[in-house]
């Protein structure tokens, strides 16, 4: 399975993206994930990064297409990837279309998840992540069963993302709306759209996407 699934910041890829590759045996490939581990180690594509992701503005094409060349030549890739957050822009699509061609992998299937702009930044604002294990949590939506526990490894340790405030929030839906959203033409033309109720809830997405990929009716 080769996939895209593209949405606005806070639409759900990430969340969708860690059940499908469950499900499926595939690996996701988050952009925002990479970029975060190279602001964390300081490095010099990180702390080129870091002011520009804080502003909610995208990092700049030439540092995206090398970060995902470099990824997609990996063993792992070659079963199969779920693509979340990239392309965000028409030549980091462009360049994907390069990419694959080459390798003889073409894609499967292109997911949009369409959800209004009002509900995404309630998303935002109450997400957080387990700071041990990685797992994701809503303050309103998934909400830890014992309060300030991690479900899955027991840490109370919790962090929430440098970007989720609202004043970059309102930046990343423009950057999405002018930038990313020209892709869903792009990907038009080539028969490979498709879109999801990302506004149901997460469970419901998870079956609609299935259904999707699975070839059935939704
Ligand atoms: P990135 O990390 O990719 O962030 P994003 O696209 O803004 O998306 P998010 O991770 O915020 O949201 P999501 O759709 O994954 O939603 P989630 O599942 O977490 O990028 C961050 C930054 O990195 C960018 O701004 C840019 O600067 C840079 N960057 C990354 N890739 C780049 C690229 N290719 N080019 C240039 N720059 C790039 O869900 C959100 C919350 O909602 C969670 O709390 C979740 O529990 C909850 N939730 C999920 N689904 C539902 C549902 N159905 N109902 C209710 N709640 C739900």
């Amino acid at each position: 399975m080769r996939l895209i699934l593209l949405g606005p910041p806070g639409a759900g890829k990430g969340t969708q993206a860690k059940r499908l590759e469950e499900r499926y045996g595939v690996v996701q490939i988050a952009t925002g994930d990479m970029l975060r581990a190279e602001v964390k180690s300081g490095s010099a594509i990180g702390r080129e990064a870091k002011a520009i992701m804080e502003r909610g503005e995208l990092v700049p094409d030439s540092i995206l297409i090398g970060m995902l060349a470099a990824r997609v030549q990996a063993p792992d890739v070659q079963k199969g990837f779920i693509l979340d957050g990239f392309p965000r822009t028409v030549p980091q699509a462009q360049a994907l279309d390069g990419m694959l061609a080459e390798k003889a992998l073409p894609l499967d299937q292109v997911i949009e998840l369409k959800v209004d702009d009002a509900a995404l930044v309630e998303r935002i604002a109450g997400r957080f992540t387990c700071a041990k294990c990685g797992e994701g949590y809503h303050d309103r939506f998934k909400a830890p069963k014992v309060g300030g526990v991690c479900d899955v490894c027991g840490s109370t340790d919790f962090t929430r993302r440098a970007d989720d405030r609202a004043e970059t929030v309102a930046a990343r839906l423009e950057a999405y709306h002018r930038q990313t959203a020209p892709l869903l033409p792009h990907y038009a033309a080539q028969g490979k759209l498709q879109q999801v109720d990302g506004m149901a809830e997460m469970d419901e997405v998870t079956r609609q996407l299935a259904a999707l990929l699975d070839r059935k009716p939704v």
